[in-house]
């Protein structure tokens, strides 16, 4: 079933000659775990990126649009 739907995926999209393109890479000694940590590192850099973006946008920018002299709420309202 999985094969019909790729075939019929690979008819319309040519995916075979992509997935040549980024997959079928000769690897000497064979592939291995370790190669996932390349990946896992660049996963973990852009996650920070884009959280980051956010953080600053959600939380450092408006905190410090406040008024000049205005004081950080207390901690009672974050609920601590
Ligand atoms: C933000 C930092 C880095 C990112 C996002 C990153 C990402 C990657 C990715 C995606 C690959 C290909 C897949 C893999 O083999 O894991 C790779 C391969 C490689 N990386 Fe990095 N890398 C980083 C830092 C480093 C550092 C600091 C070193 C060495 C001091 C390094 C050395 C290598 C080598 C030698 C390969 C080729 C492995 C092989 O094909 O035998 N990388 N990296």
């Amino acid at each position: 079933m999985t094969s019909r739907i790729y075939e019929w995926l690979d008819s319309r999209l040519k995916l075979k000659s992509l997935e040549k393109t980024l997959l079928d890479e000769p690897i000497p000694g064979g592939a291995s775990w370790i190669y996932v940590f390349g990946s896992a590192t660049l996963f973990l850099f852009l996650l920070q990126a884009i959280t980051g973006m956010f953080l600053a946008a959600l939380v450092l920018v408006p905190f410090c649009r406040q008024p000049p002299g205005a004081q950080p709420p207390p901690p009672e309202a974050a609920g601590h």
